[in-house]
């Protein structure tokens, strides 16, 4: 895989997109089967509670997006998705949890002015894009930032050890990024570290179990497993809270944003009904994250299986760093590569070409993306092996 390639442009992609008509009913059948890398699938069912609920919400006579922030629903979306977090993730009384704006690049920012002061040591692990956006932000704000761990020395198709990770005495934090969706990796586990570990998860989040004993603030956007752009949930551990010292602007103080509970100014309320809605169907429906993670760890199995015994395409990425969410494959050459896009949006298929800085396909696996999705997709990329060898 290497950096840069030429797409279809807009207009060519949008003439060869079948119009597609929807029933009430709609499933699969009606719709395509959505590999986008974010936003992207949400889960059938909360689209059409979604759909039900959209212009009387819980018979308010007024739909979601009309009811001001400070109205007892809204609020309690926010209290009652704020709760569902600390459930699902085991979070306990040890952490706080609010939904902010500003996507996950604010909080590259956030973090640092938060946990540490210009000048002082910051550790952070390069394994990518991502991770990388967030090590220019942290460093642009005057902060010693040195690279402890990096993926670079092998094109980022791997995780480093972070057992093996050295920090540096007197660091105020480490940062890393638990799956790399551009590259296509993931961390499984978070050892122990010497000082507080802060984890950008925006593209696994809500996607499986983690254990947060090791970690102190979490952070993720919303728009891949768990809802629309315009909201992230941040998970901060209590005792990290009470360590900032900082006289910080208001809006940037994760203080604020705790002690107003998320509505220290407009919240973006639909994103955050949205998330809610995918919190109660991860709860109610799937049965919490343990089960969640067996239906998307089925997903990537298959998807992985079917690559690796082909001869066709080929993962570039180490087996034990492979991401469960963002799967990349490469072709025999750079025209089939584009060729194969086209060819599976005319099938129904959307969303697997490679990130604009990367040649290649990537498929996203997100919650909101059903089994039979999958399914259909290892069938064409069957085929379009088969009539292209
Ligand atoms: C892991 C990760 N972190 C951060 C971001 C940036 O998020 P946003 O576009 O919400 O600022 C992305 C975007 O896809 C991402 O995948």
């Amino acid at each position: 895989m290497v950096m840069q390639s030429t797409r279809p442009s807009v207009k060519t992609a949008a003439n060869s997109a079948k119009r597609m008509v929807l029933s009430p009913n709609f499933g699969l059948d009606q719709r395509v089967a959505n590999f986008y890398a974010g936003p992207g699938a949400l889960p059938l069912p909360v689209l059409k509670r979604i759909h039900k609920e959209f212009f009387n919400y819980d018979g308010t006579g007024m739909s979601v997006m009309e009811i001001s922030h400070r109205a007892p629903e809204i609020v309690a979306i926010i209290e009652d998705g704020a709760e569902r977090i600390k459930r699902l993730m085991n979070l306990g009384d040890d952490f706080e949890v609010v939904f902010l704006q500003g996507g996950g690049s604010m909080q590259f920012l956030m973090a640092p002015m938060n946990f540490s002061s210009p000048g002082d040591r910051i550790d952070y692990i390069d394994t990518g894009y991502w991770a990388e956006k967030a090590i220019k932000a942290a460093k642009g704000l005057g902060r010693d930032l040195e690279i402890v761990a990096s993926s670079a020395d092998r094109q980022h198709t791997y995780v480093p050890n972070l057992a093996d990770v050295q920090l540096r005495d007197g660091a105020k934090y480490v940062h890393l990024c638990s799956n790399n969706t551009v590259v296509g990796t993931q961390f499984q586990k978070f050892p122990k570290f010497a000082v507080p570990a802060i984890v950008d998860m925006s593209s696994d989040f809500m996607s499986k179990q983690v254990d947060v004993s090791n970690l102190s603030c979490i952070y993720a956007h919303a728009q891949k497993n768990a809802g629309l752009s315009g909201v992230t949930a941040v998970m901060i551990r209590k005792e990290l809270l009470a360590s900032i010292t900082e006289e910080l602007p208001e809006l940037l103080d994760y203080r604020t944003h705790v002690e107003r509970k998320s509505n220290y100014h407009t919240p973006p309320c639909f994103s955050i009904y949205v998330t809610w809605q995918i919190l109660k169907w991860i709860e109610e429906d799937m049965g919490g994250l343990a089960q969640l993670e067996k239906v998307n760890q089925e997903k990537s199995d298959l998807l992985y299986g079917f690559i690796d015994d082909s001869s066709f395409y080929n993962c570039p990425v180490e087996l034990e760093s492979r991401s469960h969410l963002n799967v990349v494959f490469s072709l025999p050459t750079p025209e089939l590569e584009q060729e194969i896009v086209v060819a599976a949006k005319a099938a129904g298929i959307i969303g697997i070409a490679g990130h604009r800085t990367m040649t290649g396909c990537r498929v996203s696996l997100y919650n909101g993306v059903p089994l039979e999705a999958v399914q259909k997709l290892v069938e064409f990329l069957d085929k379009f092996a088969k009539q292209n060898r």
